[in-house]
């Protein structure tokens, strides 16, 4: 009999015990990966809708290439998942006029539940916001026009929930050609914004 052989009995299971637990392990993981994908794949979320439904200008005064004013939306967000709600843990809004942010602001983070539509109020000031040179004339003139053609960005780190599994991902929403009237009784063409979501 070789000397190294354990005594029967005692040694010898441990070995087989401490594989078990190991391949134990290493299947939980593998299969609790392949169900996350599994979910995933089965309720391959629906594209996320946002638009802006109203836009006002208030206190708008533009002198000296400084702009002071006033902005208010309302975003749109439409949720149209069964299986997917989300949180909106940091918001971000910027308005632009041609390639000049205007103003940001944050917006408070929310839950949004399943196949949910949530109307968001975005309000905005511009405090003495600098416009330079040909954008201040173009400002003028749209001014004199009656209505002023807005970017709104939206910049939000999101949370899409699946069941129990919380999916990271950073979402972009841009809304061009926002026409903002300056008479409140002209009225407010609604408009379809750009999305898209990367991790
Ligand atoms: C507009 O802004 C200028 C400079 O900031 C200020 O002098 C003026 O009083 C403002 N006008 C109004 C109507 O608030
Ligand atoms: C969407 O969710 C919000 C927040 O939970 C709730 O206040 C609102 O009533 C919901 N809207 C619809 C259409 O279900
Ligand atoms: C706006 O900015 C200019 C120069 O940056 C400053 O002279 C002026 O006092 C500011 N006006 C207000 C209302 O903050």
């Amino acid at each position: 009999m070789p000397q190294t052989a354990a005594p029967p009995g005692q040694a010898a299971p441990r070995r087989p015990v401490l594989q078990c637990v190991v391949l134990v392990v290493i299947a939980l993981i593998a299969m609790t990966g392949l169900a996350v994908l599994i979910i995933w794949a089965s309720v391959q979320p629906k594209k996320l809708h946002y638009s802006i439904e109203h836009g006002t200008v208030k206190g708008f005064n533009l002198s000296d290439d400084k702009l002071s004013s006033d902005f208010d939306f309302v975003l749109r967000a439409d949720n149209p998942n069964r299986h997917v709600s989300l949180y909106y843990d940091r918001i971000e809004v910027t308005v632009w006029y041609e390639d000049q942010k205007l103003s940001v602001n944050n917006v408070h983070p929310f839950y949004q539940p399943k196949r949910n539509v949530t109307f968001v109020d975005l309000a905005l000031v511009a405090k003495n916001a600098t416009v330079y040179g040909a954008t201040a004339r173009d400002l003028r003139m749209e001014r004199a026009a009656g209505e002023v053609n807005l970017n709104v960005k939206v910049r939000a780190k999101i949370r899409l929930k699946v069941g129990v599994f919380k999916i990271h991902r950073t979402l972009k929403v841009d809304c061009e050609s926002v026409m903002v009237p300056f008479n409140f009784h002209r009225s407010f063409q609604r408009v379809v914004c750009h999305t898209d979501m990367d991790g």
